[in-house]
């Protein structure tokens, strides 16, 4: 499963990705709002940092200038994904840039229904908001398994990314669901490492260890 962090803040981005176990980011555009900075800039910094999928959502609500902003965002760098909403236009896009081989995150993505025809534009990668489907009171972890079974089933391409994650549990039913990738939270991602029973386990293993007195170097 590829690991993604979902923010625009660099800083945080440089400390998790020293962990080797950031695979690739995501932005949109409200994470650029609270960036505070030039899109385009920190964008290309992020690009910098990691070296794996950087989603980059376009701001233009019809086909034409999503097809010219996505092509200026994919010119930053290889490792660009232009993000596309889940619109009738949206997917239009999504088609016409699978043909010019850029890649494509569709986003907002709240039904099966959707997922299939996001695959069937040739998206690169579909974006189920998991956290926003649970916030009204649905099931958002079943459609992660509904689009596997129907990409499955017709062999598409399109990899599920699960997204609009709230906790590490999201994080482990997304895996167990067979999503490709899951997009995470700074915090998220950071609380992955946590359990408290390895932290009180290690503090015992610590203490008896010191109680030896011995030194392994
Ligand atoms: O960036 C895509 C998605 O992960 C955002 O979800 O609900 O945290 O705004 P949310």
């Amino acid at each position: 499963m590829q690991l993604f962090l979902d923010t625009t803040d660099t800083a945080v981005l440089k400390d998790l990705a020293a962990t080797g176990l950031v695979d690739g980011v995501t932005t949109n555009p409200t994470l650029i709002a609270r960036s505070g900075r030039n899109m385009l800039e920190v964008i290309a910094e992020i690009c910098g940092i990691v070296g794996g999928p950087v989603s980059a959502e376009v701001a233009s609500m019809e086909t034409a200038g999503m097809l010219a902003e996505g092509r200026k965002l994919a010119a930053i760098a290889p490792n660009i994904v232009v993000k596309v909403p889940l619109t009738r236009d949206g997917l239009i896009a999504t088609r016409e840039f699978a043909a010019e081989g850029i890649q494509t995150n569709v986003t907002l993505c709240f039904s099966a229904s959707q997922a299939l025809l996001a695959a069937k534009a040739g998206a690169s990668y579909i974006s189920p908001f998991i956290g926003r489907l649970d916030d009204v009171g649905a099931a958002g972890m079943d459609l992660i398994a509904e689009i596997r079974a129907i990409y499955d089933n017709y062999d598409f391409d399109t990899e599920i990314l699960a997204a609009s994650i709230r906790s590490p549990a999201h994080v482990a039913q997304a895996a167990m669901a067979g999503a490709d990738c899951a997009t995470i939270p700074p915090d998220v991602f950071a609380a992955l490492f946590k359990h408290p029973l390895t932290e009180r386990g290690l503090q015992q293993f610590m203490a008896d260890w010191k109680a030896t007195g011995q030194s392994i170097l």
